[in-house]
């Protein structure tokens, strides 16, 4: 059980413990009812990147399950950069969730129940050098998840399941369609690029506003690169330049596949390498902290 592991310690309810000594109850509503919220967070150079967005974002979350914060700002942020110390590793992700707590089985919320706050940290594994270069498969796939994608919910069974049909196809990621129209991947933000202008679907109860999504905006917006939050209907996506999906550990990944059929010239865009550069640069000045 230990060497499953790699991180020197987990945090749970207050206390830092070795994750093989940190353990919850058969109770608690994240195990049985996948009643929680949470978050993974980037770190290079030791340091949580973009944590105010992440934060704010934890929050949505946690309001929109009708939660109320256990820990203030401050609080998350010392709690995480302990966490970060402890790991050897420059670039790190940390895993955070907070669950509605134990109680008694009931769908109805318990009165007066602690939540439960777990994070760890770990080093944060990049696409290879040789995925970047290539890019990645992916298959498009019927969207069957609820109506609220917006909430980060650790109920993901139909994000695994959707994701697991893509791997089974040999694809890296599902990227999802309802009503015609992309939604996101099942595990990331999805770009397009056609006739040289980026698209993005818009955000709502679709999709997951992705903290990497917002920054590719802002890079592509600040270096005069046209781009649109709009609808990708599905045969748009067909004839896409480029395809692109986005996320806190996947960064920007060129798709260079989509449905066995070669996207663009089959090889990752002149547009996605710009942006990588763009990322690349802004995380440059993040971790000599010329940005925040
Ligand atoms: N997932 N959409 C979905 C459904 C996601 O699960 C994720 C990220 C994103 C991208 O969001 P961000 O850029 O903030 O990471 C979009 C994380 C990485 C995960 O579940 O491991």
């Amino acid at each position: 059980m230990a060497n499953m592991f790699s991180m020197k310690q987990i945090y749970l309810n207050g206390q830092f413990l070795p994750p093989q000594e940190a353990a919850i109850s058969v109770f608690d509503r994240g195990f049985v009812f996948g009643d929680g919220v949470y978050e993974v967070i980037p770190v290079f150079g030791k340091r949580l990147f973009r944590l105010p967005h992440h934060l704010a974002r934890l929050q949505i979350s946690l309001a929109a399950i009708r939660l109320s914060n256990p820990l203030s700002e401050r609080e998350w942020g010392d709690m995480l950069t302990r966490l970060i110390a402890a790991e050897s590793a420059n670039d790190q992700s940390v895993y955070l969730q907070v669950t509605r707590g134990v109680a008694p089985r009931d769908h109805a919320f318990p009165p007066d129940t602690k939540p439960t706050v777990f994070a760890y940290a770990q080093p944060l594994t990049y696409p290879s050098n040789e995925q970047l270069a290539q890019g990645v498969s992916a298959i498009t796939i019927p969207d069957n998840r609820w109506h609220r994608c917006d909430i980060k919910s650790i109920a993901l069974l139909a994000n695994a399941l959707l994701r697991q049909e893509a791997i089974d196809a040999n694809a890296a990621e599902a990227i999802l369609v309802r009503d015609g129209c992309v939604t996101e991947g099942a595990a990331s933000n999805i770009f397009m690029v056609r006739g040289g202008h980026l698209v993005t679907p818009p955000k709502g109860p679709g999709i997951l506003a992705g903290i990497t999504r917002d920054l590719v905006l802002e890079l592509a917006r600040a270096h005069g690169i046209s781009c649109a939050e709009d609808t990708i209907r599905e045969p748009e996506l067909e004839r896409a330049e480029e395809i692109w999906m986005t996320s806190s550990t996947k960064e920007i990944m060129p798709i260079t596949r989509l449905n066995r059929k070669p996207v663009g010239e089959g090889r990752p865009g002149k547009l996605h390498g710009r942006l990588l550069a763009l990322y690349r640069e802004y995380k440059q000045d993040f971790c000599a902290g010329r940005v925040e």
